[in-house]
């Protein structure tokens, strides 16, 4: 299931070189690094709109993050919201349960030459309404990488997503099949909310596609729309 047991991954950005610290003995899911986080970064990079300015791209707008507000959910060590970072979301919170800050701080410190700056981070738990509020949504862009395996967290991450996300925001989801229970109530949830499109599996970075992984992304059904 772990991308590598290597206690440093590292991850090229464009001309950077992301270097994440991971714990795998630890007690905590969040203080490893996970195959869907790279994949989203490189996802992300393969279209960055900047570089790819002109070539046909289907995700010009989707990566568009010039002045985009952005947060993370579930960041664990941190890799997703660096890599963004590094393409252009410079406007992002970096969110996750207290017992994981410690990992995460790390890796924000120990990337900041690269980064150079520190990004922004605030302990989040998806059913916290007053810690939602703190946030201060609506947020242009939430992304999640590997996040749904308890069913029980299931719909407080669904409440949360939908919460912070802006009418006409997006979210990002790096998605991998983890229970089958929360697979399950997860995606019911999600088509009831959401509009949801899969990205195709050869638009994904080819050097970080795994057949298990797939990306998503959600925007919120209008008014009046059912599923
Ligand atoms: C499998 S790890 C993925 C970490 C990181 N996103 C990655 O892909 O490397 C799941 C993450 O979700 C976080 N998480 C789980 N339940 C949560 C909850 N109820 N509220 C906030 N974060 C939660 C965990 O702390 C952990 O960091």
């Amino acid at each position: 299931m772990k991308f590598t047991d290597s206690p440093v991954i590292e991850l090229p950005v464009h001309d950077a070189l992301l270097s994440i610290q991971q714990d795998n003995g630890s007690m905590h899911v969040g203080t490893s690094v996970w195959p869907c986080s790279l994949v989203l970064v490189k996802f992300a990079e393969r279209w960055d709109p900047v570089k790819c300015a002109a070539c046909d791209n289907p995700y010009a707008d989707l990566l568009n993050f010039a002045n985009k507000r952005g947060i993370e959910l579930g960041a664990g060590c941190g890799v997703a919201s660096m890599g963004l970072y590094l393409l252009g979301l410079h406007d992002v919170v970096v969110t996750d349960i207290a017992p994981v800050m410690p990992a995460l701080k790390r890796n924000l410190k120990r990337n900041k030459p690269a980064l150079k700056k520190t990004l922004k981070i605030a302990q989040f738990y998806w059913g916290n309404e007053e810690q939602i509020k703190l946030l201060k949504p609506p947020f242009d862009f939430v992304f999640a990488t590997d996040v749904v395996y308890l069913e029980e967290t299931v719909a407080p991450l669904v409440k949360a997503m939908e919460g912070l996300m802006a009418d006409d925001g997006v979210v990002m989801l790096s998605y991998q099949l983890r229970s089958p229970e929360a697979h399950k109530l997860f995606w019911e949830m999600c088509h009831d909310v959401f509009d949801v499109e899969r990205i195709p599996h050869e638009h994904l970075h080819p050097e970080y596609a795994y057949e298990e992984t797939d990306i998503y992304v959600f925007r919120k059904k209008k008014k009046g729309q059912s599923s």
